[in-house]
């Protein structure tokens, strides 16, 4: 066991970078499972991030965007507190170095993504925010003396002691094998690990995220919520890449349409907003189409033409690698998951159930998001509670750590890696069982066969995290009994206006849900 007065940060991507410097110079040491600035979903964000920055908006209707696309479900209070602080967070990462798109009078170029009522997402160079913003975090890190990255480590347990959260079990990443977990007491954990989207067999998310975090905390004991809530993006692109690259809804902001094989725009029978409606509507559309034969494929032919190419860098690059060109074919897409809306339950300080414990980012579950996330939302959600959480533990933890000495742990080889062949089985059934469309039947088929995957691999903590995530989202999923939002019950396809509520759940909780009464 070893002892640091660091606070311990698991995940590399934008929220525990941003935390870690709003800490400084508090000493903190942040583990990320890859190489910084690899591998975490925050590099992958195309769109950018929402915010109330053009003229004649307001954080007001951007909170009132947020509820409307939600579902009933939106804790207003945290949806008003996001929006209001967006334009400081954008100055923030401005006056650090961030290259927002300006026009020629200076002010932010907006991207329109769907249900957000006018453009309001601040972007770089059409899709490139994301990997714009961990370039301008990773080299603030990387200059900030108080802050240690230690890489090509996860974490896999958390250390709880008397109800509090105490450490972590950390193991080193070893080419394909995997060190024994050490212990390391710390005086707080901040969780900024991602979601869930790697647990589906589609994905848009990078190889790593397929809950593990979320799934850490579930198994400590950690109140989850709204862990029915997935988001499945519409525009996925199907080319058989596994993760699928994404097309952002920024292209459909800028006219591209969405058609299927027989040239039918299907989106204008599904929804006033057409193209632009709610994600959910709209992945629901395409995934119907792909169930029907019928090939849905996202023309940006006569919106951007060429054009695509040089504003669209990372689109035309995907598009490039699977042999695709935009400016002369539509690229063919699927819904694949993409977000999740649920996930340890916090306080607006990002306080999780347990003390000593805070989340935020992906892993966590405000309540911003409702049952459907408005796009860009997701990027802006992390800054705010990154530094709330931030501002909240240095109140909480006593002064006087800023002498700690860099961490030194002695991994030991021989640790129990992934059996991927059980992780491919997992994804597949959580693709058909507990995906876009689900059933009573489908999801307590998932449930019978994630207990049968657990139990054949009790040995490997980061599979029991796995199989911790996705038994949480079938549970819920099969005790919401209702469609709302991006949950959908082929059985219960109505929304009831009495289950209007979030919902939280534990992991002990979900064990004991009694399958014979789904
Ligand atoms: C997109 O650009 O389409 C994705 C943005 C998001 O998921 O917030």
């Amino acid at each position: 066991m070893t002892t640091t007065d660091r606070v311990v940060i698991v995940g590399a991507g934008l929220g525990g970078l941003y935390a870690a410097l709003s800490l400084a110079p508090r000493p903190v040491l942040v583990i990320s499972p890859e190489t910084l600035g690899e591998g975490a979903s925050s590099a992958w964000a195309q769109g950018g991030v929402a915010a109330a920055m053009g003229a004649g908006d307001s954080a007001e209707a951007h909170a009132s965007d947020t509820i409307a696309a939600g579902a009933g479900t939106v804790d207003a209070k945290i949806a008003a507190l996001v929006t209001q602080a967006a334009r400081g967070h954008i100055h923030n990462l401005t006056a650090q170095g961030m290259p927002f798109d300006r026009d020629a009078a200076g002010e932010y170029t907006l991207n329109h993504e769907a249900a957000h009522s006018r453009p309001r997402v601040v972007r770089v160079k059409g899709d490139q925010a994301g990997r714009k913003i961990m370039e301008t975090l990773i080299a603030a890190v990387r200059a900030a003396p108080s802050v240690q990255v230690m890489e090509r480590v996860v974490a896999q347990g958390l250390l709880v002691e008397g109800g509090r959260v105490c450490g972590v079990e950390l193991a080193q990443i070893d080419g394909e094998g995997i060190s024994r977990s050490v212990a390391l007491r710390a005086p707080a954990v901040l969780l900024a690990g991602g979601g869930s989207g790697g647990l589906y067999a589609l994905t848009t998310n990078p190889p790593r995220i397929r809950g593990q975090v979320m799934g850490l905390a579930a198994r400590a004991g950690a109140v989850m919520a709204d862990m029915e809530f997935v988001q499945f993006h519409p525009t996925a692109m199907d080319v058989g890449l596994d993760p699928a690259p994404l097309a952002t809804e920024a292209l459909r902001g800028e006219g591209a349409r969405l058609v299927n094989a027989d040239g039918v725009f299907f989106m204008e029978a599904e929804h006033p907003r057409a193209d632009l409606a709610p994600r959910d509507i709209v992945a629901r559309a395409v995934f119907a189409q792909t169930q029907a034969g019928k090939r849905p494929m996202l023309d940006t032919r006569a919106a951007l033409g060429a054009a695509i190419h040089d504003r669209f860098p990372a689109v035309s690059a995907a598009c490039r690698k699977a042999g695709i060109d935009p400016a002369h074919a539509p690229i063919p897409v699927a819904a694949a998951a993409h977000y999740h809306m649920g996930g340890v339950a916090t306080d607006a300080a990002g306080r999780a159930s347990l003390p000593g414990l805070w989340v935020c980012g992906e892993a966590a579950s405000t309540g911003l998001h409702g049952a459907n996330r408005l796009a860009s939302n997701g990027v802006l959600e992390a800054l705010v509670f990154a530094q709330r959480a931030a501002q909240d533990m240095a109140a909480e933890l006593p002064a006087g750590g800023d002498r700690a000495a860099p961490v030194t742990l002695a991994f030991a080889p021989g640790g129990v890696g992934l059996d991927m062949r059980a992780v491919a089985k997992l994804r597949q059934v959580m693709t058909a069982h507990v995906g876009v469309r689900r059933t009573g039947t489908g999801l307590a088929q998932a449930l019978t066969e994630i207990d049968a995957l657990e139990a054949a691999h009790t040995d490997c903590a980061d599979f029991a995290n796995m199989c911790a995530t996705a038994r949480l989202i079938a549970t819920a999923a099969l005790l919401r009994r209702e469609s709302r939002g991006a949950h959908w019950r082929d059985d219960f396809p109505l929304t009831d206006p009495d289950l209007a509520q979030r919902s939280t759940l534990t992991l002990a909780e979900a064990r004991l849900f009694p399958l014979e009464t789904a």
